[in-house]
């Protein structure tokens, strides 16, 4: 079984970009940036969406992320754009930097990587521990929407520049609402030449309510300055993506 903090590692970290169906809208999380001060620290940076976009445009971000492999090919992206990064290959959940921030951000909701209540605490109390007096942190979270059965077997495949074939495939899909966890077996291939290579990997997200978060946030010491749709506006009491915009409290 594949640690949930070494998913996006081997052929899944060397698939994810190519075969990535959306990437992140870089300016709520500059603007977060921008608002809530600097040095800022973004976690799950990956291979750096939107992390090395904040770079570019002058910010003071450093990333952090479980995979060594997508931290190599940030480090690549961003040496091939001329712009330097700053990276550390820790989990969120133990979390152990020098430095104090004044903003701490995933972008997305990355933070349902983390597999139980238990990580998802240890995650909030590295966050509370490295927050510079005054410092705020966005967490996206969101609850995935059960899988249609017809999605069972269906694939995505792209072809890259040098004549691979990239394939994803979801395998199967296992719910368990009480433990509010969806497990996705998902294939990985890719062909060339006549060589394939292939993975199968468990994809676990784990969610929350917004009741159950704002009290493990609170077990943290961090409190809600504000709860809001992914573009800020007032989200309804059903809603499925919700940003926590939080502070040190206590
Ligand atoms: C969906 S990717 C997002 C990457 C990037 N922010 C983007 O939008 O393209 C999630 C990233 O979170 C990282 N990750 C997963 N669990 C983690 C953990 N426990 N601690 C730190 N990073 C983690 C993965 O290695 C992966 O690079």
């Amino acid at each position: 079984m594949t640690d949930p903090a070494d998913f996006y590692t081997g052929i899944v970290a060397e698939l994810y970009a190519p075969l990535k169906s959306y990437s992140q809208d870089p300016a709520p999380y500059a603007s977060f940036v921008r608002q809530a001060g600097v040095p800022a620290l973004e976690l799950g940076c990956g291979d750096g969406d939107p992390l090395i976009e904040l770079r570019r445009q002058g910010l003071d971000v450093e990333g952090v992320d479980s995979s060594a492999d997508m931290l190599e090919r940030c480090r690549r992206r961003a040496e091939a754009g001329g712009i330097p990064v700053v990276l550390h290959h820790q989990r969120m959940e133990a979390l152990d930097l020098p430095r104090r921030y004044r903003a701490i951000f995933l972008a997305g909701p990355t933070f349902t990587l983390l597999n139980d209540d238990a990580a998802a605490l240890a995650a909030l109390r590295g966050i509370r521990a490295h927050l510079a007096d005054g410092g705020s942190a966005l967490i996206p979270l969101f609850v995935p929407p059960p899988t249609p059965a017809d999605q069972l077997g269906q694939s995505r495949t792209v072809t890259t520049d040098d004549g691979a074939e990239l394939t994803v495939r979801t395998v199967s899909v296992e719910r368990d609402e009480s433990a509010r966890t969806q497990t996705t077996l998902l294939r990985y291939e890719r062909r060339r030449d006549g060589e394939s290579t292939a993975v199968d990997r468990p994809w676990q997200l784990h969610w929350y309510t917004r009741t159950g978060f704002t009290e493990l946030a609170a077990t943290a010491g961090l409190t809600p300055i504000s709860i809001t749709g992914p573009d800020g506006s007032a989200a309804p009491p059903d809603a499925t993506s919700l940003h926590f915009h939080l502070r040190a409290c206590g």
